[in-house]
């Protein structure tokens, strides 16, 4: 019984009168008759046929949704509709009971609200395999393209006595007692007792070590998890998400816009091809989904019109200021629909501005550029205004911000001078300071959200559904 065949294998295979054993769970059993198993190898489940009156009634019972299987029989031809084969059963073994009195899963619609909270479940059921499945996909999509390119996959630390964006809004770490904390003369907790020998945090972006990577390797991406403490229950922000970092010595910001684009049009393809079943699927939850809202908050395309559209568009590309200038003179704004109202130049846009532009104004992803240097991070290169900087956002239907990066500044005076701005002490960056000290070249990267990037290719509304276990205030199950 230890050779087992992969669903996925036999749901395309034709070699009637075969033998073969599967091994998964049940997903539903009925008219005591018809199993249908998953192994997770592929969305769909193989339906395995007990012939009426030959197993033992005791054993038929256990079959219940969730527990797991060996079957083994003939593989036939079906001739029943939804499926071209099916698994006539010799043999059947219960691996491992599933109590369907305590089973949470049953063979309904649960919303997703309720599946997160059994979220250490909800990967088999179908909705969550082909999340899940998709998310690898992507994942493997971005290697395979840096790859390709000739990037260096560079891992960056997780711990980090630096603060990449200057924002605040970090996890500590640390081994110092809470209940004794040591402190200095000055009655400050004492660092230098800490396991480090001074104040860390976990990390809120690779960046700036990337930074340090491509002043030898030209191209170096990154790809791990980042942590932000920021207190936002959204559907779109998490504590702990991944990020994808390139940076790229040479490039200038229409390159740095040029590189995203290719990257977010590679990986929306590589997922079209090799997603093809689950992409299905998911357009079809996504269209159930919208029947529940008013008409004019469904999207006028299906998930893979959207996702088709989005590679056969260019991304609209305008500056900061013409986005003022378009928002500023939007019936929208005339009406008073927005919350925050757009008065002037300078203000920092809500998700309702990036919205409206992408989704009403444009219908298509847009890349802003060049944005106030006061409300962007004290890397950006500076513009000769004086008040912008080589800023760009990438906004997605839908998403909102999925991509944030810029132009660096290369020039070690005008970045020494914008931190004195900005209160940055230069000591502790030195290293950072080095890049711009030894053989300083222009050079540009960006950030992609990697969870923003499937929720727009799945079409789940909430970050929480695009990543396994879901890090968000109050909440740290599993
Ligand atoms: O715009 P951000 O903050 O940019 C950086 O961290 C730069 N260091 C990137 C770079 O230039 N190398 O974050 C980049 C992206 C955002 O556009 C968004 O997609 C995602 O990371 N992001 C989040 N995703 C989920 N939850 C959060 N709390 C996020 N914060 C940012
Ligand atoms: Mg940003």
């Amino acid at each position: 019984m230890s050779q087992r065949t992969k669903i996925a294998e036999l749901l395309q295979s034709t070699e009637f009168g075969k033998e073969i054993t599967v091994k998964g769970w049940v997903r539903t059993f009925r008219n005591n008759q018809f199993i249908a198993i998953n192994d997770g190898s592929c969305l769909g489940n193989i339906q395995a046929v007990v012939e009426l009156n030959t197993m033992d009634e005791a054993l038929l019972k256990r079959l219940t949704t969730g527990a797991s299987v060996a079957v083994s029989g003939l593989l036939i031809e079906s001739l029943g509709k939804g499926q071209k084969v099916e698994l006539k059963v010799k043999t059947l073994e219960i691996l491992g009971d599933c109590d369907a009195e305590k089973f949470p899963l049953q063979p309904k619609k649960h919303s997703l609200d309720f599946l997160r909270e059994k979220a250490h479940l909800r990967f088999r059921t179908s909705t969550f395999s082909a999340v899940f499945k998709v998310r690898h996909v992507l994942a493997f999509g971005i290697h395979k393209f840096f790859n390709e390119r000739g990037f260096v996959y560079m891992h960056t630390p997780i711990i980090t006595a630096s603060d990449a964006e200057g924002a605040g809004e970090m996890f500590k770490v640390t081994t110092l007692p809470f209940d004794s904390t040591p402190r200095d003369e000055e009655g400050k907790v004492d660092f230098r007792e800490d396991f480090f020998g001074r104040a860390t945090n976990l990390t809120v972006s690779g960046q700036l070590e990337a930074e340090l990577g491509a002043m030898a390797f030209s191209e170096v991406y990154t790809f791990g998890p980042t942590f932000r403490a920021e207190n936002s229950n959204t559907a779109r922000h998490a504590a702990e998400f991944w990020m994808i970092e390139p940076e790229v010595a040479f490039n200038d910001l229409n390159d740095n816009m040029q590189l995203a684009e290719d990257m977010l049009k590679y990986v929306i393809r590589y997922a079209l091809e090799q997603c093809p079943d689950e992409l299905e699927f998911l357009k079809t939850r996504l269209l159930e989904e919208e029947k529940q809202k008013p008409q004019e908050e469904r999207s006028e395309l299906d998930l893979l019109a959207k996702l088709h559209f989005c590679l056969d568009n260019e991304f609209q590309r305008l500056s900061y200021t013409e986005a003022i200038d378009i928002l500023r003179n939007s019936n929208h704004n005339k009406k008073k629909k927005f919350k925050y109202l757009i008065e002037g130049w300078g203000a920092d846009l809500q998700s309702e501005h990036e919205r409206y532009l992408v989704e009403k104004h444009f219908k298509k992803p847009v890349i802003l550029t060049d944005y106030p240097k006061d409300i962007k991070a004290f890397y950006m290169r500076q513009n000769e205004d004086g008040k912008t900087v080589r800023a760009m956002d990438i906004l997605f239907p839908g998403i909102g911000e999925i991509v944030g990066g810029s132009q660096r500044e290369e020039r070690l005076s005008f970045l020494e001078k914008r931190m004195e701005e900005m209160h940055i002490p230069l000591d502790e960056l030195y290293w950072y300071l080095d890049t711009r000290r030894f053989g300083t070249v222009p050079h540009a990267g960006f950030g992609l959200g990697f969870e923003r990037l499937i929720m727009f290719v799945t079409g789940m509304g909430n970050i929480r559904d695009v990543i396994p276990f879901p890090r968000t205030p109050k909440n740290a199950e599993f």
